[in-house]
């Protein structure tokens, strides 16, 4: 299965992503995470790591790829028929390079947004589409997609290419907002969404249900002194305290069965 972990700025979306593919691993899967965050450098810490080379950079930087995007754009069949990847394709297949590996979880990284002017972040975005959509998987395989902040991916068609959406709520209003909208949005594309309430009391998360759809939430997360010490010194977020793991647990089991 495909997942697509999603948010608010802040709201623990890669710290979630890196205790799932934990917990994915424990439960004997093959993990790759995929980085769509242009901006998130961070993400490789926190599942102990070096960074990857991007794939952005393996196929030839943006440039290069934008200006393949400009001509194939110039008729109308064009960007259909632009193929970046085997229309079927495995993990196997990903260029050495750009896998970071730690046990049974990889990490690949689309792309990252290296000079100031550079350009926009589109040729990302298709990219990472593209990847998710031609990518086959085993039975004994999973990817977890961390993405920017926001909705943009939904706009660039990210979702397309996955199988289910969890996202990640702080108690913000912000977060209330962008969770309603994202659940409309997938209710359209017939996607199975989650919640995960992260950073929250009991008294807060009760708050935070009277606004929310209650059946999709299926973790709730309290502010963790562990995760936010590992958070601030960039370190690999390993092992869970008991607070945590049950949630974790809980949030895969229900997410495998889907
Ligand atoms: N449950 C939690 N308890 C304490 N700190 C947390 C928790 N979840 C996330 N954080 C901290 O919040 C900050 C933002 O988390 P991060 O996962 O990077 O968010 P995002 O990827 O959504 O931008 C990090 O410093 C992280 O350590
Ligand atoms: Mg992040």
């Amino acid at each position: 299965m495909k997942m697509l972990i999603c948010g608010k700025g802040g709201s623990g979306k890669s710290t979630l992503t890196a205790l799932l593919a934990q917990q994915y691993e424990q439960k004997g899967k093959d993990v790759v995470v995929v980085d769509t965050d242009e901006s998130n450098l961070g993400l490789h810490r926190f599942l102990g790591v070096n960074p990857p080379t991007d794939l952005m950079d393996h196929m030839g930087g943006k440039q290069e790829l934008m200006g393949k995007m400009m001509s194939a754009m110039k008729s109308s069949e064009g960007m259909m028929n632009m193929q970046l990847f085997e229309k079927v394709w495995k993990i196997q297949d990903i260029p050495s390079a750009c896998i970071s590996e730690n046990g049974r979880v990889k990490l690949v990284s689309i792309g990252k947004i290296h000079q100031a002017g550079e350009g926009c972040a589109c040729p990302m975005g298709f990219i990472a589409k593209q990847f998710l959509k031609n990518l086959k998987l085993a039975s004994d395989e999973m990817v977890i997609v961390d993405t920017e902040a926001g909705l943009e991916h939904f706009g660039r068609g990210v979702e397309e290419g996955t199988d289910a959406v969890l996202m990640v709520l702080d108690p913000s209003y912000e977060s209330v907002l962008l969770a309603k909208k994202a659940a409309d949005m997938t209710a359209s594309m017939k996607l199975p969404m989650y919640f995960v309430l992260n950073k929250v009391t009991p008294e807060i998360a009760s708050q935070m249900k009277k606004e929310l759809p209650v059946e999709k939430i299926i973790g709730e997360i309290p502010l963790d002194q562990d995760i936010l010490a590992a958070g601030l010194s960039g370190k690999t977020l390993s092992g869970f305290s008991s607070a945590i793991e049950p949630v974790v647990q809980n949030i895969v089991s229900v997410t495998m069965n889907s």
